[in-house]
């Protein structure tokens, strides 16, 4: 397994719409255990394989981990098929905007299907906190980031300050 370099916003990649993955076959698990290392180095509670550079629907969840089992969840070609009329905010970070958080409103909860590791047809409910990781990620498959969910004053500040960020990490390196 392999720790990846996580995409920074903004970036271009970050707003592709990812292509549907057609056989879940090794190479697809092998980036599964990629993308969940990576998501545990970086603790992260999801990673979409697009903020590793690959545009395809593919994303890892592990919101267990915050009581200190893992459960690491892979879905493929994810899909929310109903969202409750309740919504709820919660102070959203991303891996792609580190130490940046904004209170985002969505869905209190979810139906998901998504094909397992062994590329079986799966359905989940869900709810709290995997209910807005999964809506997170799955945004991500369609270039959509929580900053999108915001205004565009607020996303601007947000942006600016990930621009500088860059900039000075930039710096360090050179
Ligand atoms: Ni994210």
């Amino acid at each position: 397994m392999t720790v990846m370099p996580v995409i920074h916003a903004p970036d271009p990649r970050l707003q592709v719409v990812c292509e549907a993955v057609g056989c879940v076959d090794d190479g697809v698990r092998r980036l599964m255990d990629d993308l969940l290392e990576t998501m545990y180095a970086e603790k992260g509670l999801g990673l979409s394989a697009i903020q590793v550079g690959v545009p395809r629907r593919i994303v890892v969840v592990d919101v267990a981990q915050r009581d200190g089992t893992p459960e690491p969840m892979t879905l493929v070609n994810p899909d929310i098929t109903a969202a409750s009329q309740e919504r709820v905010e919660f102070d959203e970070g991303c891996l792609s905007f580190p130490d940046l958080y904004a209170m985002v409103e969505r869905p209190a909860s979810v139906d998901v299907t998504y094909l397992d590791e062994s590329g079986a047809v799966r359905e989940l409910h869900a709810e709290g906190l995997l209910a807005r990781c999964l809506q997170h990620e799955i945004d991500h498959l369609d270039g959509i980031l929580f900053v999108d969910h915001l205004s565009a004053l607020r996303r601007r500040l947000i942006l600016r300050k990930m621009i500088k960020w860059k900039k000075a990490r930039l710096r360090d390196i050179a």
